[in-house]
């Protein structure tokens, strides 16, 4: 497993495991995965305070804590949704220094944590107000209760605006090989989570399954015969949709954030990794030549 440092200092393997998509309520298949992922290298996983209105972190986070004494592990989160656990719905988007430290005591506490290894603002406008947010997650750095913080966004003025006024020391966006939006925000300072490698199995050998069921009204940037297509071109190459799109974030020197749903998943997902080394740097730039470059029009100024 190859490692990449941020500019405080943590180490977060190439690749990362996503928890959004855990099958919770199946803890035997939650732990395979858990497991599974730890013995590939796997040091990051990635949560949020508001999937599944905190069962998610409650679940991870105590089955984690089994590994640490044998595993370095570390664990983001992320706030900034407000919501009631108990009726499972979300309140409102509330980025306020008061929010935050609130949120980030319950997240701990639910994580079984004693400190946040990464926690990130899940989403922001430029009309919040950043530098309060900002304030915050330095004192709750100051005060050790995070370790390092960032932003999950693909608004290009609020990314601007926390690179230029922050120690933000991640980036979470949403990058695969068709979805290339993610590339204008690369930024060698900044450590990139990429999320959405696979765009939900669409890069997989299910891609005809998955294009019917999750892409008939296609997606930013592509059509539905637009993504047809793209897949036809790349499945043309002599290597697995995985491997290709795996490849294309290894060669943008981002974190691949692999969301998956089954140990069996992960288990097909680390063999394409592995594969995707025999791709060379020439191949995979020949393959990113065949996509366009893809940029969000809105939230820009
Ligand atoms: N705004 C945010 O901050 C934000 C938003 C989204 C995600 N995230 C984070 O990023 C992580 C990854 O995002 P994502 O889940 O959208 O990424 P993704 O990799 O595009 O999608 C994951 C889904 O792809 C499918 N999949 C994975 N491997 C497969 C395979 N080999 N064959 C067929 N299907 C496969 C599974 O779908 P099925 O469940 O249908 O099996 C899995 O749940 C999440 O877990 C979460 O931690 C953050």
């Amino acid at each position: 497993m190859k490692y990449i440092i941020t500019k405080d200092n943590q180490s977060i393997s190439r690749f990362s495991l996503g928890c959004m998509n855990l099958p919770l309520g199946n803890t035997k298949e939650i732990n395979d995965i858990l497991r599974l992922a730890l013995e590939f290298g796997v040091n990051f996983f990635d949560t949020a305070d508001l999937y599944q209105y905190g069962r998610n972190e409650a679940t991870v986070g105590p089955l984690l804590h089994d590994y640490m004494k044998h595993f370095d592990i570390k664990i983001g989160t992320k706030v900034g949704n407000e919501f009631d656990s108990a009726l499972r719905e979300k309140i409102r988007w509330n980025p306020s220094g008061d929010y935050i430290n609130r949120a980030a005591i319950d997240s701990k506490l639910r994580l079984g944590i004693p400190s946040i290894d990464l926690y990130q603002l899940h989403g922001g406008t430029i009309e919040d107000n950043i530098d309060e947010t900002i304030a915050t997650f330095e004192e709750l750095k100051r005060r050790g209760i995070i370790k390092s913080y960032g932003i999950s966004s693909i608004r290009k003025n609020v990314i601007d605006y926390y690179k230029e006024n922050s120690n933000i020391a991640t980036l979470m966006t949403d990058l695969s090989i068709l979805k290339t939006q993610g590339e204008e925000f690369l930024d060698e300072n900044i450590v990139t989570l990429a999320r959405g490698g696979l765009m939900q199995g669409l890069l997989s050998n299910k891609h005809e399954n998955v294009l019917e069921k999750k892409f008939k009204k296609g997606t930013y940037g592509y059509t539905y015969d637009e993504l047809k297509q793209m897949l036809m071109m790349l499945t043309d190459y002599n290597h697995s949709l995985e491997s290709i799109a795996f490849k294309y974030l290894d060669y943008m020197n981002v974190v691949t954030l692999n969301g998956v749903s089954s140990a069996k998943q992960l288990e097909q997902n680390i063999g394409h990794y592995l594969d995707a080394e025999s791709i060379s740097n020439d191949e995979i730039k020949e393959i990113r030549g065949n996509i366009k470059t893809l940029y969000y029009e809105n939230h820009r100024e």
